[in-house]
């Protein structure tokens, strides 16, 4: 299913033909994409906002955000401590290997390597985190 997804999109892309519009079309292909991986690995535990219950902090704005600091959520104390922010790099470690990013961190190991499925959850992310992310890590 997730090969099926990946042809899908990228035929799809490639006979958008060379222009603008074809970035806006594999944009718009991605965060489709990046959602439908949220869904699979993500969502169970994270809503994108605080009108869903959510398990885990949720992931609004995510982007920039620093980490552990959605307001009221309990975290980890190495989560908490960790002084990081969430750049799309940070997010790529994080998902590649959350636990052997920063040990101590309540979040169940997901592995996520391949980098292209990274991609498609980085532009889902992006697509959910519209305001300037530097108000919510104040
Ligand atoms: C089994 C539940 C679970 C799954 C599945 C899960 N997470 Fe988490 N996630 C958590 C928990 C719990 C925390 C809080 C960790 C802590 O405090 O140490 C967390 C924290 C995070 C944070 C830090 C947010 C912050 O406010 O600092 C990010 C980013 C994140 N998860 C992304 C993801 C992504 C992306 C996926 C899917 C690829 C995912 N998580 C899958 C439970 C989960």
């Amino acid at each position: 299913m997730k090969t099926t997804l990946f042809t899908a999109a990228l035929a799809t892309a490639a006979l958008a033909g060379p222009s603008s519009a074809q970035e806006e079309t594999f944009t718009r292909i991605k965060i489709e994409a990046g959602k439908a991986f949220y869904d699979a690995e993500c969502r169970r535990c994270h809503a994108a906002d605080a009108s869903d219950t959510s398990y885990g902090p949720p992931l609004e704005n995510v982007i920039g955000r620093g980490a552990g600091t959605y307001p009221d959520y309990d975290y980890s104390i190495a989560l908490s401590a960790s002084g990081i922010v969430w750049t799309p790099a940070a997010l790529r470690a994080w998902m590649e290997d959350n636990q052997g990013f920063m040990p101590g961190t309540k979040m169940r190991h997901v592995g996520i390597t391949d980098r292209t499925v990274q991609d498609f959850i980085l532009a889902y992310l992006a697509s959910i985190s519209p305001r300037d992310a530097t108000k919510i890590s104040e």
